[in-house]
C-alpha cells in the first residue's frame, strides 16, 4: 500500500507515513508533559497570565516552538478560557477565583510537527453542576476518539460526541471543530463535534486530527469579544473543553497527547 500513503484524499485530507507517526508522538507528549505540569499553578489568587508565562518557560526550556505565539497575530504560548469563555481566552491578569474551572491549550511545534491539547483544571474543589460539566466534556471526547478508525466517518464521530453530549441536558459548541495537523496547525478537515452517522469523510489509516469538543451547560451559541479572540456564551453558561491530537490506525486510534503522569483529567479530592 505504500504508494497509497504521503497522499490527499479527494477533501484535501492528508495520509502520512507510519514513520511520521513518531514524529507527531514526540511533539504530543511535549505539549502533554506542559499540561502535566500546569495543575499546581492553578489555585485561587493567580492569575492565568502567570501561568502562560510559565508555559512560555517550558516551551523555551524543552526545545520546543509555541504554535500560537504570531499565530494570526496571537501572542502567547497558550489559551487559557475561564468559566463562560468557549476557547481562545488570552492570559490576563485577573485573579482566579475559588470554584473557577478553566481550559488550558497548548499547541507546540517539534522538529516540525504539532502537538495540540487541552484540559479543563479547577481553581479549589468546582461546584457539583462544573463538575458533571467537566466529566460530560471529557468523556465526549473519548467516545469521540473511539470511533477514530478506518471505515467510520467524521460524521459517526460527531454524532458519538453530539448524542452524549445532548442526552446529559448540555449543549455541544458549533462554532468552532477539530481540525487535521501534521507539519501545519490547521489543516483539513474540518472535525465538527455534532453530525448524523455516516456524514462527511471516511476516515482512513495515517490521517492525523483533533478532537476538541466545547461543551456548554445552556445553549450553544457562542460570541467573539471586541479583542477579536475570547470566545463566551451567550447566555453566560459555563463552558469546558478537551482536546487530545491522534492519528487513525488500522486497530485502535493512537492519542499523541496522552498525559505522561496519567492527569488529563483533574483531579480536585
Ligand atoms: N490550540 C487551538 C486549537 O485547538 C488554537 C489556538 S490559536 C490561538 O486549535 F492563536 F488562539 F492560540
Ligand atoms: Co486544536
Ligand atoms: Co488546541
Amino acid at each position: 500500500m505504500k504508494e497509497l500513503r504521503g497522499r490527499m484524499t479527494k477533501e484535501g485530507i492528508r495520509i502520512y507515513e507510519d514513520a511520521d507517526f513518531a514524529g507527531m508522538h514526540k511533539a504530543g507528549r511535549v505539549a502533554a508533559e506542559i499540561l502535566d505540569a500546569m495543575a499546581p499553578l492553578v489555585f485561587p489568587g493567580t492569575t492565568t497570565e502567570e501561568i502562560d508565562r510559565v508555559i512560555t518557560q517550558m516551551v523555551d526550556d524543552m526545545g520546543a516552538i509555541s504554535a500560537t505565539i504570531g499565530y494570526r497575530g496571537y501572542q502567547h504560548a497558550s489559551c487559557i478560557s475561564v468559566n463562560h469563555v468557549v476557547c481562545h481566552g488570552i492570559p490576563s491578569r485577573k485573579i482566579l477565583q475559588q470554584g473557577d474551572i478553566l481550559n488550558i491549550d497548548v499547541t507546540v511545534i517539534v522538529d516540525g510537527w504539532f502537538g495540540d491539547t487541552s484540559r479543563m483544571y479547577v481553581a479549589g474543589p468546582p461546584a457539583r453542576k462544573a463538575e458533571r460539566l467537566i466529566q460530560v466534556t471529557h468523556d465526549a471526547l473519548m467516545r469521540g476518539i473511539e470511533m477514530a478508525r478506518p471505515g467510520n466517518t467524521f460524521g459517526d464521530i460527531g454524532h458519538a460526541i453530539q448524542s452524549y453530549v445532548e442526552a446529559e441536558r448540555m449543549s455541544v459548541v458549533r462554532d468552532f471543530c477539530g481540525h487535521g495537523l501534521g507539519r501545519v496547525f490547521h489543516a483539513p478537515p474540518n472535525v465538527l463535534h455534532y453530525g448524523r452517522p455516516g456524514s462527511g469523510p471516511v476516515l482512513e489509516e495515517g490521517m492525523f486530527f483533533t478532537i476538541e469538543p466545547m461543551v456548554n451547560l445552556g445553549r450553544p451559541e457562542t460570541k467573539v469579544l471586541a479583542d477579536d479572540w475570547t470566545a463566551v456564551t451567550r447566555d453566560k453558561s459555563l463552558s469546558a473543553q478537551f482536546e487530545h491530537s491522534i492519528g487513525v490506525t488500522a486497530s485502535e486510534p493512537e492519542i499523541f497527547t496522552l498525559s505522561p503522569k496519567g492527569a488529563f483529567y483533574p483531579s480536585w479530592h
